[in-house]
């Protein structure tokens, strides 16, 4: 529990990282435009019955201007507004940062429900269970409009966009259940598009992951799928095919036909599939097929992961650790062991 925590009334709960530096940021806002709101209708009512016109044809007396006051009120709000910029840039950069040792989730947003799948395979439709204290990455798409993700515990919300991935991140820092609305105009059952944040002690978390029926990971759909879609007839492993070699590509720089360079993340692999003249690989031919339309952005996804799975092995504790805590078939169904009720993220990490 974090003992930073100061619960503002009003306000939704606190149960994220992010969660208490935004109210504080709110509130610095809100204070600020109450404060200038009132000192100035309070000085335009004082001034406008002060210098009320007396009598017919009275004239005022012209002033040419006051260099000090005029320096006084640029300077200030240049002051303020320079630290509003300056805090919000901080948060903003962290918010849009995701650390690279999180645990990925993928949602996809889709009229009028949110799917999400976790790195071992579970899904969950309008739920999401994320463990206490771990930093968590959601990778998100739409398979139609633009939605919106959003968690006010959380203070996190991003919009889910066809035809690319948000991220969202945040470290969950209080147990409990949570509102997930969906927060950008997307169609008739819009807002009925909402669930449920489920933070759990770790080993409830594991727990949790191991009784819900799974199906294969990412990864291996992926790897299913890259055969069945006949990937592996061009990719092969030592390159020499029609396409180039996915392995240990994820993260890397590749040159292009035309001499630019791109990193290979989700968004160009994705962009790859769907539309795989965009980007041509320098030294190999223009003659992918797109899957566009072929594919759900979930298989996509699933590619993806699989491409990823044969990548140069990512911070230690990514996709794989801790959450795949070996749920074998057998562990379906029992109660947690307690070797899963390790805790994946320090304290110290909660204020961040
Ligand atoms: Cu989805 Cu509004």
């Amino acid at each position: 529990m974090n003992p930073f925590l100061i619960q503002i009334p009003f306000f939704p709960e606190q149960a994220s990282n992010f969660a208490l530096e935004i109210d504080l940021f709110y509130l610095l806002l809100f204070a600020l435009t109450g404060f200038f709101t009132v000192l100035i209708g309070v000085a335009a009512v004082y001034f406008l019955i002060k210098y009320r016109r007396r009598s017919q044809g009275e004239v005022p007396e012209q002033i040419e201007g006051h260099l000090k006051l005029e320096i006084t009120w640029t300077v200030i709000p240049f002051v303020i507004s320079m630290f509003i910029f300056a805090w919000g840039a901080k948060l903003y950069y962290q918010m849009y940062t995701p650390p690279t040792d999180a645990l990925e989730i993928f949602v996809t947003g889709k009229q009028w429900m949110w799917r999400a799948q976790h790195p071992d395979g579970q899904r969950e439709i309008n739920e999401l269970h994320v463990p206490l204290g771990r930093r968590v990455k959601l990778t998100m798409t739409s398979e139609d409009v633009i939605h919106s993700y959003y968690v006010p515990a959380f203070r996190t919300k991003t919009d889910v966009v066809p035809g690319r991935y948000t991220t969202s991140w945040f470290t969950p820092i209080k147990t409990g259940t949570y509102h997930l609305f969906c927060a950008e105009y997307c169609g008739t059952q819009h807002s009925g598009m909402i669930g449920k944040v489920i933070v759990m002690e770790p080993p409830d978390y594991q727990a949790w992951l191991r009784n819900v029926p799974r199906d294969k990971s990412p990864a291996e759909a992926g790897a299913q799928l890259f055969s069945s879609q006949a990937c592996d007839k061009c990719h092969l492993e030592d390159g020499a095919g029609r396409g180039p070699s996915l392995q240990n590509l994820f993260g890397k720089d590749v040159k292009l036909a035309n001499g630019a360079t791109v990193k290979v993340d989700e968004t160009y692999l994705r962009e790859s599939i769907l539309n795989p003249g965009a980007k041509v690989v320098a030294g190999y031919p223009n003659d992918m097929p797109t899957f566009q339309g072929l594919m759900t952005e979930e298989q996509v996804a699933m590619i993806i992961q699989y491409i990823k799975s044969i990548g140069p092995k990512q911070g230690a504790a990514s996709t794989t650790a801790p959450a795949a805590a070996a749920p074998t078939p057998a562990a379906q169904g029992v109660k947690a062991p307690p070797q899963a009720a390790k805790p994946a993220a320090p304290q110290g990490e909660q204020q961040r």
